[in-house]
Formats: C-alpha cells, sequence, structure tokens
C-alpha cells in the first residue's frame, strides 16, 4: 500500500475514497493525526496530514518518528511525501512542480532516529541518494504521462523553521548547492530509510526564497496561499497516476 503524507495546503485528499480513520499509538508518541485509510482508482491508499488535520503543527514540532511508524506498522510499503517549498533558483518559480534528487539538512534538535537508547546498538544507514530510487522514478514517469510540467533535479534544503530564512541564509544554501527550500524533508526521509520504506517526494514551489525575484521585499504568505491551492490539483492527478500504476502484488 502506497501511503502519502500531506505538508501545507494538502491537509485532505479529495480524491480518497475513505473508508475508515485509525488513531495509532505508537513507541515515539502521537503521530500528526489519525491515519486515514481508502481507496484511489481503486487502488488502497493511506494519507496522514503531516502538520495535523487542522494545521496546527510547526515543522519544528511534528513528531517525525510517530509519523513514519505508524504509516509503516499500518502496512506502508512505499511514502510520497507532499510539501511545499521557497524556489533559490530563478528558473523554478512559484506554482512549479519539482520531484527532488538530494537533500542537505541544515535542521537540528529534531528526534531523527530510531536507533537509540540504552539498549539499541550503534546503527549506520546509506542514504547516498536520500529518495529511493525506484518510487522517484514512479512519481517521475506518472508526472509525465499526466501532462503536468516538472522539474526533476533539484537539492532540497531543509531548515528548521518555523520562521523562513534571511536573504543572506538564503545566499548560503545557494553556495552549498541548494535549489529549493523547505522544513520538513528531514528528518523524515531517514526515518523512512531506517524502516526499510521507500520513500519519494513532490515539492510545490510556493514562492521565491527570501530575497529572490518578486521576494526581494519580503515574502507574501497571501500569495503562498493562492499557489497552493492551484498547484495542489496537479499534485492530485501525479498521486493518481502513481496509485494508478503501482503494482497491486506490492501493495
Ligand atoms: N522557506 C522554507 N520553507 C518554505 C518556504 C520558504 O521560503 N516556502 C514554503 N516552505
Amino acid at each position: 500500500m502506497l501511503a502519502i503524507i500531506g505538508g501545507s495546503g494538502l491537509t485532505q485528499l479529495a480524491n480518497l475514497d475513505v473508508s475508515h480513520r485509525e488513531v495509532v499509538r505508537t513507541p515515539y508518541g502521537e503521530p500528526s493525526g489519525a491515519v486515514t485509510f481508502g481507496e484511489i482508482c481503486g487502488r488502497p491508499v493511506a494519507f496522514l496530514a503531516r502538520h495535523g488535520y487542522g494545521h496546527t503543527i510547526p515543522p519544528h514540532e511534528v513528531n517525525y518518528r510517530a509519523n513514519l511508524w505508524a504509516l509503516w506498522k499500518r502496512g506502508a510499503r512505499g511514502i510520497v511525501s507532499v510539501a511545499s517549498v521557497g524556489s533559490i533558483r530563478a528558473d523554478l518559480k512559484p506554482g512549479d512542480l519539482v520531484i527532488p534528487h538530494q537533500i542537505i539538512d541544515y535542521t537540528w534538535g529534531r528526534r531523527s532516529t530510531f536507533h537509540e537508547g540504552q539498549d539499541c546498538s550503534v546503527t549506520h544507514i546509506d542514504f547516498t541518494e536520500p529518495y529511493d530510487r525506484v518510487l522517484r522514478q514512479k512519481l517521475i514517469d506518472a508526472a509525465r504521462a499526466t501532462g503536468v510540467p516538472f522539474s526533476d533535479s533539484s537539492v532540497y534544503a531543509t531548515t528548521q523553521g518555523p520562521r523562513l530564512e534571511t536573504a543572506a541564509e538564503i545566499d548560503r544554501l545557494e553556495r552549498d548547492g541548494a535549489d529549493l527550500v523547505g522544513m520538513t524533508g528531514m528528518p523524515e526521509a531517514s526515518l523512512a530509510r531506517e524502516l526499510g520504506v521507500p520513500y519519494a517526494a513532490i515539492n510545490v514551489v510556493a514562492n521565491y526564497a527570501a530575497g529572490r525575484a518578486d521576494s526581494r521585499d519580503g515574502i507574501s504568505f497571501e500569495a503562498i496561499q493562492l499557489v497552493l491551492h492551484e498547484s495542489m490539483a496537479h499534485v492530485r492527478t501525479i498521486l493518481e497516476q502513481v496509485v494508478n500504476g503501482d503494482d497491486p502484488a506490492g501493495s
């Protein structure tokens, strides 16, 4: 079964035919909300709103471990993250969709591993490619099939939030090689890897990052809401296509 974690602008999946909701208890505390189960185009899908269904949990307070564990425990064998981002690159403009290929992690103080505690032996994971190659390709194929324009090569920088960045911080991220900036990509991606669950992301460019293009003098939150509302329709179409092409034997 494929699971979808929805971010800002995607707290519900309108195309999900809901069968039930389940509050999943985890050894890591409470997930952001009940997991919603249902079908898209006749295929089973689980959905979780990263910031809670009322959008009340800020990026640094999301219980990423509980979210990932709950989805895995309830049978997710692939997770697609949907999240909004700021664009550092001039050619990635608000409304554009991106399937990123790399991550840089600038977060701090987040519970970022399942492998901790007295009884846990030291465990490392390979994270050279942070997104699952096969699931990422499925997203790319689905986006191509729907005809929705997208970019498939971008480095996603995860900042701590909840404040947005300064213009100088964005300059630094660019020098580091980042194309996009968001606040939730980590530790979500590495926790999925620790669980052995394929994980890939679709990012929606909500705004130019601080100090860039029309965000030169500040970022407009009203404009972000408008962009997200429009672009999430494209995301839903891609998700339908991904789920449709999902191998039922692998579900
Ligand atoms: N910075 C960080 N996270 C974001 C942004 C941004 O500009 N836009 C949407 N999520």
